[in-house]
């Protein structure tokens, strides 16, 4: 089996002593790909204490090369100061920031074009699920990136059932089996010459309690963790446990 991607999101959330913190209290694992991605602003300091122990990453980018967009910050400069991955498609961009599918495509192109692996993020709505939709609405997030798929470059796919996330109610270890394996059937049709090299990530609330049991299927080939990220242990714990 590949290595494992464990991705820590930490929205915005975090100080410089988290950084350093975090950086003091890393122990890396051999089977485990770390990437910390905190609020932009704390990325230089990270690049700098960080020295190479675990990747670092960024929770989005401009969809723009660059130019007159204040505020927004553009992938170039991301992959100047050393980030290696950058989340496209949070389900928190999509709902507080209107991102549709062809606004994560952009943004995805912009990650490759800069030589880093967009994390695409995709999960249905509590209402999508209980109503049958969940599999349809991912297959449609999926099938929207295709120019991305295609590129060739390194990606991530990180199914967040929106649900899940910050609720404390993780998405059980066989519904996020079930939904990797179709993701993976997605993939293959989009692009069967790179699906394999995709690794499929579950977010939403996994923690040092349950990592665990999501680790134990071949499936999971990765997380990406928000709250429990912030808890120095708990992020260790969830390496460990993807360390197998
Ligand atoms: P939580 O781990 O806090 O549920 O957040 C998941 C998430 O959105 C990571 O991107």
């Amino acid at each position: 089996m590949r290595k494992r991607l464990v991705i820590a999101n930490w929205k915005m959330n975090g100080s410089l002593a988290l950084v350093d913190e975090m950086v003091a209290g890393f122990s890396a694992a051999s089977h485990v790909d770390v990437i910390v991605a905190p609020p932009s602003v704390y990325v230089f300091h990270l690049t700098e204490v960080a020295a190479g122990s675990f990747g670092v990453g960024l929770q989005d980018v401009s969809q723009f090369e660059s130019g007159a967009h204040t505020g927004d910050l553009s992938a170039a400069m991301m992959a100047e100061l050393g980030a290696t991955a950058v989340l496209v498609g949070h389900s928190e961009r999509r709902s507080e920031h209107g991102e549709t599918d062809a606004t994560v495509a952009a943004k995805g192109l912009r990650v490759l074009a800069a030589g880093m692996m967009p994390v695409i993020c995709v999960g249905e709505s509590l209402a999508e699920r209980e109503s049958g939709q969940a599999e349809a609405k991912v297959r449609a997030q999926i099938e929207a990136q295709a120019d991305c798929l295609r590129f060739g470059g390194e990606i991530a796919i990180a199914y967040e059932p929106v649900w899940a996330i910050g609720t404390g109610k993780s998405a059980s270890a066989l519904e996020a089996v079930a939904m990797h394996r179709e993701i993976r059937r997605v993939l293959q049709e989009v692009t069967a010459e790179y699906a394999q090299g995709i690794r499929i990530l579950y977010g939403g609330s996994v923690n040092g309690e349950n990592a665990a049991e999501l680790f134990s299927h071949d499936e999971i080939e990765g997380v990406l963790v928000g709250g429990a990220s912030l808890d120095t242990e708990q992020f260790a714990a969830i390496i460990r446990a993807a360390d197998v």
